[in-house]
């Protein structure tokens, strides 16, 4: 988004309201875990944090969504959410990053959203790939996507204070990475692999004290930008690459003008402070616990975090669904004349 954001610092901590989005859409997907449509588990998703997104007091704009509005019903890129009032805000949505690990039964799915101030989200969203390397806040000046593979593990080995043999790794795993998975194991570092979901792993890495100390390799585009807020939350870095898929993206990119050797950095993708994101587990995974349902609710827990204070908050919540259903919501946010769009 181009417009300029001149406005205060803002005061509110607005993860905390987004968290309710997020766990809205998690409790809602969830519910078809493991029942192999995909297609169901977003779109229940989608529904439910669009209804959600509407109560939250901003004059946001999706930059990341679900696509262009003739694809997308909801959430597209564009829309306008919100009641109108300050504080303007882009949008970058993921209701569900790992539909297919949702789908399948399989751990590590969220429900992902991020906030920062109007005009500093960025997505190159002419790729749909980019590649990513991320790390938490000790080795935030380690790394640089330029370098080889086991240059940047032994300095961010360096920067933990820890053998390169003692570094995990994180990678999706998918053939494009043969090669990056032979460079990591000649280093002599521990490797996670993962069939999906590289928000969270992305996150994982830039937290203290987990199983993994790094992100490496290609994945979503969108993703990169929502993995960026929550590690600018953290103090940690991130780069990322255009990965164009053939000969042909890559000669319509130099035909359109851009550079792909273009490094994006935290504050390219993410150029403010001002920055929310939460997360909710949909699926039990290493980042977050999925949704449990029992008699009459279900319990969700979930990741809030602020840009400007660092805070990092986890949020364990039980949900009363007879309750939420008096609450009426749509009828609600009809009265109020929220969700203007
Ligand atoms: P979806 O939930 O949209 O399926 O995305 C899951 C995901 O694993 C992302 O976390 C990741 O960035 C991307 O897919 C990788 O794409 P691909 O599966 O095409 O390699």
């Amino acid at each position: 988004m181009n417009e300029k954001n001149n406005s205060r610092p803002m005061e509110r901590n607005i993860a905390m309201e987004l968290v309710r989005v997020t766990e809205s859409a998690a409790m809602s997907a969830a519910r078809y875990l493991g029942r192999g449509d995909k297609i169901l588990v977003d779109a229940s998703a989608v529904n439910a944090m669009r209804n959600v997104l509407g109560f939250v007091r901003m004059d946001g704009i999706v930059v990341i969504g679900e696509g262009e509005k003739d694809e997308a019903p909801m959430l597209f890129i564009g829309e306008k959410i919100g009641d109108g009032t300050e504080p303007k805000v882009d949008i970058a949505v993921d209701p569900i990053d790992g539909t297919t690990l949702t789908a399948r039964g399989l751990p590590g799915a969220i429900s992902v959203v991020a906030l920062s101030a109007r005009g500093t989200m960025h997505c190159p969203r002419n790729f749909v790939y980019m590649n990513k390397i991320a790390v938490g806040a000790e080795a935030r000046d380690s790394i640089d996507i330029n370098a080889p593979v086991a240059e940047n593990l032994k300095n961010i080995a360096a920067a933990k204070k820890k053998k390169v043999s003692e570094i995990t790794v994180v990678v999706l795993d998918r053939p494009r990475h043969e090669t990056l998975l032979r460079d990591i194991r000649n280093a002599g570092a521990r490797v996670k692999l993962i069939t999906d979901g590289d928000i969270s792993a992305a996150i994982e890495a830039a937290l203290p004290e987990t199983d993994v100390d790094v992100l490496m390799g290609v994945g979503g585009t969108p993703e990169g930008v929502l993995s960026a807020a929550a590690i600018l939350c953290t103090g940690g870095a991130i780069q990322c690459k255009a990965w164009p898929r053939d000969e042909k993206e890559r000669a319509d990119a130099v035909t359109r003008g851009e550079d792909i050797e273009k490094v994006y950095k935290t504050n390219d993708l993410i150029n403010s402070d001002d920055v929310f994101f939460a997360a909710t587990g949909v699926s039990s995974g290493a980042l977050l616990r999925g949704v449990r349902y029992f008699s009459g609710g279900a319990q969700t827990q979930s990741i809030a975090m602020r840009g400007r204070s660092g805070t990092m908050r986890w949020v364990d919540a039980r949900h009363n669904f007879e309750k939420l259903e008096k609450l009426d919501i749509e009828k609600y946010v009809k009265e109020r004349k929220w969700a203007h769009s």
